[in-house]
Parts: structure tokens; sequence; C-alpha cells
């Protein structure tokens, strides 16, 4: 079983961009805890990070019929996105939308998700672990035939 993991715009900043927030850890951390993650429970995970939206829009087209599955974090597209949802729905992978921040304790703005409702569901606030989560629960709805 395959998953992609997509991250979006300002993730390859993690460690340095707003500790407080995000935390310490940096983005290699974060894929390196993914890789450590789905090896154990027999998952191939394959993680990508993106500042431009046609590049995930891209990496996104470009999963379907390779991978099983999808963990999206969009980064700041998560709130105004519509071509980020188009392509989620489009593929028709199932989908899961993490943020490492609680979206809902922030500011107004971020309450809004455009593509969440495209996703099978949205973990916010668990911080890295909201990726295993999420691969945890792919890992139970998607097989490849
Ligand atoms: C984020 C939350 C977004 O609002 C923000 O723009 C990000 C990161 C998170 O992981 O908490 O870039 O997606």
């Amino acid at each position: 079983m395959r998953i992609l993991v997509i991250n979006g715009p300002n993730l390859n900043l993690l460690g340095e961009r707003e500790p407080g927030v995000y935390g310490a850890g940096t983005y290699a951390e974060l894929t390196a805890g993914i890789t450590a993650f789905s090896k154990e429970i027999e998952v191939l995970a394959d993680c990508v990070q993106h500042n431009g939206e046609g590049e995930i829009i891209g990496c996104l087209h470009a999963a379907k019929g390779e991978y099983d599955g999808v963990v999206i974090n969009p980064g700041a597209y998560t709130h105004y996105s519509y071509a980020i949802r188009d392509a989620i729905a489009a593929v028709g992978l199932p989908a899961v939308e993490v943020h490492i921040s609680n979206v809902a304790k922030r500011e107004d703005f971020r309450r809004i998700s455009v593509t969440a409702p495209v996703c099978l569901g949205q973990i916010s606030g668990l911080g890295f672990y909201g990726y295993h989560a999420a691969i945890r629960y792919l890992k139970g709805v998607a097989h490849r035939d």
C-alpha cells in the first residue's frame, strides 16, 4: 500500500518558522518520522513538499494510479485554493487533510478549509503526529486491488 504525503507552501521552513505555533521539528525530521512510522505499519509513504499551487496540483494528478491514498497539508492554500480542492476531487483518491497547528484556535480565516470537504476528514492541532494518524487511518480504508 502506497501513500503520498503532500506538504504545501512554507512547510519546508518547519523548525525555523514560528516555532511557537509549529514546533521545533524540521521538515527533514517530519519526513523521517513519517517514513519510520509507515515502515512499522507496512505502508510505503513518499513525501513531497511544494510551495506552488500548480506543482501541488501536478502531484495530485500524477498520484492517480500510483498511490492508494493521499495525506495533504495544503498550508495556506487550504483556506482559498479551489484549484487544489478540484484536483483532490478529480483524482478521487482517499485523502486526509492534516494541519500541524490547531487552525480552529487561530485567526478566523484559518477556520475555513475549502479542501477539507473533498477529503475523508481533517486532523488539526496534533503536531507531526497528525500525519501518522492520517496514514494509519488510510491504511484501514484504502486497499489496492
Ligand atoms: C497549516 C495551517 C495553515 O493555516 C498555515 O497557512 C500553514 C500551516 C498547519 O499545518 O497548521 O501554512 O496548514
